[in-house]
């Protein structure tokens, strides 16, 4: 059993010192309105797994949105309430945000009549949660302060790294709990349990997943593959049954998990280079577990995924490109065909990093990954040394012009033709003699 000192001992290790004000301050709140307040669900999991966690969750044994609107008023903070669901935001000025649940539930069935008031309690709130893991909460009032509460045997499953659902039919309830399961089970490189893993593979058999709209289940699946090690969910979901959820051409062959493994390997690679070129690694590896499906195929299972519709095109848009333009310059590498920096600048320029990614892995040319990896960490990052007022200098008239010429001493610099500022000068002297 966890001592209320441990948990306030883990609490001043691993917490910045502005969360553990913010959670004493919390509990105070509840000592002046005589409400019990406690922190709960994934915010307590990863305390104790010592893993960073900044999203706060709070559930009030009554009135959280009372609660959360006398926080707010006394420490300058906004609330965003829903009365229907007794749920509050707080809003601090800077932006962090807690989330505030009631116990207790109070709402108005018909215009006028007296507000019905469903009570629960905090083991009833738990109860209803996914797994044990994320149905622990700490006190905060004043006198319990740190102390943990598990109904449910979360702290032993905790320890033996277990992800377990609360009750048989948790599946058949919530079926995007499915994902989540698989999510959890990699990412806090747990276990599911055996009888938990029965109740999904019973959930696969018994069509409850057909139920999920396919927005939740993009959703889900993003989730999985935003993960730092999307591999092994991809992996969990291709056992179960579940990638044929995707489209029923998605299999983790052989050759898709070498695919898969490829992509991992590039896109923590890129990580690494730290260029500060936003994209989104989820798409990169969509890209490769569709990589099998027609075109049409592909836009199906997006439309039925409900992937938003400039997306959707962009990721259409994304595939046409690794086909035709880094193709093109795959086969005329392949035709052993001098390719120069400038080529290789030109033809990568302006495609998104998902396609350069998804091109990268999926490649078998040494050559292309060569290029691409030259792309990113050195040619991109080229400009030619001089610009738009030394062009004016040697005369040239503003137009269409100066981007031709800043391009063709961009194209010598890439080719090592020019070095300096002076060979770029003298290069469009000669250019605009005719020499
Ligand atoms: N929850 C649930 N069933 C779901 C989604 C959520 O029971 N389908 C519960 C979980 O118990 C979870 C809580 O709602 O602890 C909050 O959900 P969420 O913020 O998604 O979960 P976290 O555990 O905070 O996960 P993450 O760390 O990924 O944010």
């Amino acid at each position: 059993q966890v001592k209320s000192r441990e948990v306030e001992a883990l609490m001043n290790k691993h917490l910045p010192q502005r969360t553990t004000v913010i959670l004493h301050d919390l509990g105070r709140v509840g000592d002046q309105l005589d409400l019990t307040v406690y922190a709960v669900g994934g915010f307590v999991r990863d305390l104790l797994l010592d893993i960073q966690n900044m999203d706060i969750d709070v559930t009030v044994d009554g009135d959280g949105i009372l609660f959360a609107e006398t926080f707010a008023s006394q420490f300058g903070c906004r609330v965003k309430s829903h009365q229907k669901f007794g749920t509050a935001v707080i809003v601090f000025p800077d932006g962090f945000k807690i989330d505030v649940a009631s116990t207790r539930l109070e709402y108005y069935v018909s215009p006028g009549a007296l507000p019905t008031v469903e009570r629960s309690s905090l083991k009833m709130d738990l109860y209803r949660r996914d797994f044990t893991v994320n149905t622990l909460a700490i006190a905060l009032n004043g006198d319990s302060f740190g102390k943990l509460i598990d109904y449910f045997g979360a702290y032993r499953d905790l320890q033996s790294r277990v992800i377990r659902v609360l009750h048989n039919l948790s599946f058949v309830e919530d079926p995007t709990r499915v994902f989540r399961a698989i999510r959890f089970e990699q990412r806090l490189n747990f276990k599911i349990a055996k009888h938990t893993e029965d109740l999904i593979k019973n959930a696969v058999k018994m069509e409850f997943l057909e139920k999920l709209g396919g927005r939740r289940l993009l959703a889900e699946l993003v989730q999985i593959l935003r993960e730092k090690e999307p591999l092994k969910g991809v992996g969990r979901m291709a056992s179960l049954g579940l990638l044929r959820f995707i489209h029923p051409g998605v299999e983790l062959t052989p050759a898709m998990q070498v695919a898969l493994e490829e992509t991992r390997y590039v896109v923590s690679w890129f990580d690494l280079l730290y260029l500060e070129r936003p994209y989104e690694s989820w798409s990169v590896y969509f890209l490769t577990l569709c990589e099998g499906l027609t075109e049409e195929q592909f836009w199906g299972t997006c439309t039925r995924l409900a992937v938003a519709e400039h997306y959707k095109e962009r990721l259409v848009e994304m595939r046409r490109q690794s086909e035709e333009l880094i193709g093109n310059l795959e086969r005329k590498l392949a035709r052993s065909e001098k390719v120069d920096n400038s080529e290789i600048y030109f033809t990568l320029r302006g495609l998104p990093v998902e396609v350069l990614l998804y091109h990268m892995a999926k490649s078998r040319s040494a050559e292309v990954k060569r290029c691409i990896s030259l792309y990113f960490t050195k040619l991109d990052g080229m400009h030619p040394q001089i610009g738009g007022e030394d062009l004016k200098e040697l005369g040239v008239e503003p137009g269409p012009l100066y981007r031709e010429l800043l391009d063709l001493v961009l194209s010598a610099r890439l080719n090592g033709k020019v070095a300096s500022r002076e060979d770029e000068i003298q290069l469009v002297r000669e250019v605009l003699e005719g020499v």
